[in-house]
């Protein structure tokens, strides 16, 4: 069984007279261990999708299946329990609380968790370690770099070991060597840690170091392909 499975997943947006078919018709599975790169123009509907997929915003119409749990149909209450799970999330823009050390924002998803303080400060250490930033755990975000803040924002994601990880353009606001490093991460992650990731990206030379690329136009799918070398 997929780890995502979406049918016919539709999304329209309605703005005074005019109503947005944002995503139409979309199919799309994901098995277990999978990375897939989403990429299409501007406006294509990508965000969208990564919003549904991460139970952010809800469908118009369809299904969507994520680890055996129609997400859909869950309520607000359930919906926040489900994704705090299942769900981590990563932004362009990072998003970290700047007022929060780079410590205290990853360790903010685990306070929702019934996890004890021992194990969450194992857990907090073991995932700035993992990204390579145990020495800055007691920094602010504007005592950081882009990439420093991604690779924080990415500890974020990965602490409560979620079953997803969505992440929306994590590279489009860094420069080279830092979106090498983010992307060195992820695919390292994917690789050893088996996560399941689903990136959105303009870029196709990132989109290539995922497995496979999903294209989406005018919010369909348009075609899919596999990587032959996909780790370059
Ligand atoms: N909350 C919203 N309200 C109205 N329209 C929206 C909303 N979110 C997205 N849209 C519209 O849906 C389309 C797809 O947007 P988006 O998913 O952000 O595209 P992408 O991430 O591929 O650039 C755009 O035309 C956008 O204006
Ligand atoms: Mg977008």
């Amino acid at each position: 069984m997929s780890t995502i499975e979406c049918r016919r997943l539709r999304k329209d947006y309605v703005r005074g007279e005019e109503t947005i078919h944002t995503l139409q018709d979309v199919d799309v599975d994901v098995d277990s261990g999978d990375f897939v790169a989403l990429m299409g123009p501007s406006g294509s509907g990508k965000t969208t999708l990564l919003n549904l997929l991460a139970g952010i915003d809800s469908p118009t119409g369809g299904t969507i299946r994520i680890g055996g749990t129609d997400i859909a149909t869950l309520r607000r209450g359930e919906l926040a329990a489900w994704r705090s799970t299942h769900v981590g999330y990563i932004f362009q823009l990072y998003n970290l609380v700047p007022v929060l050390t780079a410590y205290e924002n990853v360790e903010l998803p685990l306070l929702l968790h019934p996890v004890g303080a021992d194990e969450r400060h194992r857990r907090v250490s073991e995932a700035l370690e993992l990204v390579g930033l145990a020495n800055r755990h007691a920094h602010y975000p504007r005592q950081l770099s882009g990439g420093q803040e991604q690779r924080v924002a990415i500890a974020r994601a990965i602490v409560t070991n979620p079953t997803l990880i969505l992440a929306d353009e994590p590279t489009g606001d860094l420069d080279k060597a830092s979106a090498q490093q983010v992307m060195d991460l992820l695919v390292r992650l994917n690789r050893e840690r088996g996560q399941t990731i689903v990136m959105v990206t303009h870029d196709a030379a990132t989109a290539a170091r995922a497995r496979r690329t999903v294209h989406l136009e005018k919010g369909q799918i348009v075609d899919a392909a596999a990587h032959a070398g996909a780790h370059g």
